[in-house]
């Protein structure tokens, strides 16, 4: 239809809330946080999506493990744990979807019903392992010494009369889907992943459970409520209107975001999205995801961080020692986006000081208490260091390629060799020599806007990753009201030299990354 312009929309996965979150968690949430803010800024319409998985056996042993019953469960710890926390590390999600709604529940027994309709379900016995941890029926090969691969505990076997979905149907499709469209399963090694599960056939899969009823009841079957898997994935479609009718709101803002641009997922959960979500879809006769991309593990010790194992790190104890900013960027620099990484105090605080602290903060703090020692605190006249403006081009260039392609380690080492560039700059011209010779105020002058122009727009291109020191230095820079917010400013056109007026206000305000305390203070 013609009346529609399609949003970039990026999704997480919906949390269990079995636990509060840890930094594996937070890890997705602010790399889905800084690509849509990178999709704001070069002036797209975006949509961010995330939320929270509350059915299944998970959640609800969790709940009667603490005496309460599953909703007020969820309840809770939605408000007191998962939204304070997305709050506090400045997540600027437009929506976030609980699966216990009611418009996730009718919307999902909506599209249930239909592919009843269709014939794609049909009533079959399920017998085999399950993991509860996982909410997965397991095939034998997904086993060591009868326990789950992934949380080392004992599977349960489960014998039930379920509602199985025809998903063998879809292996070919999917396959040829996979193998024609290099772009729909990210990195390169979870395609060849999918493909070879795929290669290996798949079996068709219960969407139903009949021993527990924290779920969605299936619309035709009151004894039954919807596998939880079936019922979450479907959240990233429900949340956008999957089902409503066309000449609604809803059915109006589906064709606005559907498909979803990226679902951004941890690599354990890959053959969910990669596999049965997109089945689903076919099913439905409607477009697929136009990526799955599936990240990395944060590991400790070697495993993968987990509550379960009780290696689970809060965010609240890196940022109360790094800051929220230092958090944000540590993650994805340090670790090339879909491949594991270890965590180190050592190496974040390594980081911290020589690249925050040292590379950027220092530079900025520098050129605010010349700019009020030799320029009464204003902006100079502007001035054009080509080599400088040449190197900002070419910046732009490389971190928006990368970013856009989910590499932000790249994208944020562009940037700040950039940062690096400008310090080189400043040492090579030595505007405090310089300034010793009255004669030489302009050359000082040039000096000093080059400086802040290039500060202008690490300020802007940081600003998707560290939003909070980025916000304050652009303030600094007095740019606010000669440019406007630092997020109306769009990536196209940071390149632009020469944006800072002279005569507006420099001020020297607090150190933007402090010295670190003593780690074990
Ligand atoms: N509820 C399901 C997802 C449903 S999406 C339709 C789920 N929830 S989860 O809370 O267990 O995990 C959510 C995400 O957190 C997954 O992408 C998972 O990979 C990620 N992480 C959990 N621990 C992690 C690390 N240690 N490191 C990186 N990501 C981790 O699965």
């Amino acid at each position: 239809m013609s009346d529609t312009t399609k949003s970039f929309y990026l999704t997480t996965p919906i949390y269990y809330v079995n636990d509060v979150p840890h930094i594996g968690h937070a890890y997705t949430t602010v790399a889905g946080d800084l690509l849509t803010r990178w999709h704001r800024q070069r002036g797209e319409s975006v949509w961010f999506l995330t939320g929270t998985d509350e059915h299944g056996q998970k959640v609800m042993r969790t709940a009667e493990d603490n005496n309460t019953a599953p909703q007020p469960w969820c309840d809770r710890l939605v408000e007191q744990a998962w939204k304070p926390v997305w709050k506090h590390l400045e997540i600027a999600n437009d929506d976030f979807i609980r699966t216990t709604e009611p418009r996730h529940t009718k919307r999902v027994q909506a599209f249930l019903q239909g592919l009843m309709e269709q014939g794609y379900i049909y009533e079959g016995k399920y017998e085999g392992p399950y993991c509860v941890g996982c909410e997965e029926f397991k095939l034998p090969g997904d086993l060591i010494e009868g326990n789950c691969n992934i949380h080392s505990k004992p599977v349960e076997m489960l014998s039930e009369t379920n509602w199985f979905f025809k998903l063998s149907e879809f292996a070919a499709p999917l396959l040829e889907h996979y193998e024609k469209s290099p772009d729909s399963c990210q990195p390169e090694s979870a395609r060849k992943e999918v493909i070879s599960f795929l290669e290996g056939g798949v079996s068709d899969l219960s969407v139903s459970r009949s021993t527990f009823d924290w779920g969605i009841r299936v619309p035709w079957d009151d004894k039954q409520v919807v596998y939880v898997w079936f019922d979450a994935l479907l959240n990233y479609a429900t949340a956008v209107g999957l089902t409503d009718d066309p000449s609604s709101d809803g059915g109006k803002f589906f064709r606005e975001t559907w498909p979803a641009d990226v679902h951004l997922v941890g690599k354990d959960i890959l053959r969910f999205h990669a596999v049965i979500w997109p089945a689903m879809l076919m099913a439905a006769k409607l477009p697929l995801p136009k990526k799955v991309f599936a990240h990395g593990w944060l590991l400790v010790g070697g495993e993968k961080m987990s509550k379960s194992k009780l290696t689970g790190i809060a965010p609240s104890d890196i940022t109360n020692h790094f800051g929220v900013d230092a958090f944000r960027y540590y993650f994805l620099r340090a670790i090339p986006f879909g491949s594991d990484g270890s965590f180190s105090w050592e190496d974040m605080a390594a980081r911290y000081t020589s690249e925050l602290a040292n590379d950027f903060g220092n530079l900025a703090s520098r050129l605010a208490a010349m700019v009020e020692k030799y320029c009464d605190g204003m902006v100079p006249e502007p001035a054009k260091d080509e080599e400088l403006a040449r190197a900002l081009s070419k910046t732009v260039e490389s971190a928006d390629k990368s970013i856009v392609a989910l590499d932000f380690q790249g994208g944020i080492n562009a940037i700040m060799d950039f940062c690096k560039a400008v310090n080189g700059y400043v040492t090579l011209q030595r505007p405090w020599v310089i300034a010793k010779d009255a004669s030489k105020k302009g050359e000082l002058d040039a000096i000093l806007y080059n400086t802040a122009e290039s500060l202008r727009a690490l300020a802007v291109l940081l600003h998707p990753v560290m939003p909070i020191s980025t916000a304050k230095l652009w303030s600094y820079l007095g740019a606010e009201s000669s440019l406007g917010s630092i997020a109306s400013q769009k990536i196209a056109e940071v390149a632009k030299w020469g944006q800072l007026k002279s005569g507006s206000k420099i001020v020297k305000g607090e150190i933007l990354f402090p010295r670190l305390p003593d780690l074990e203070s």
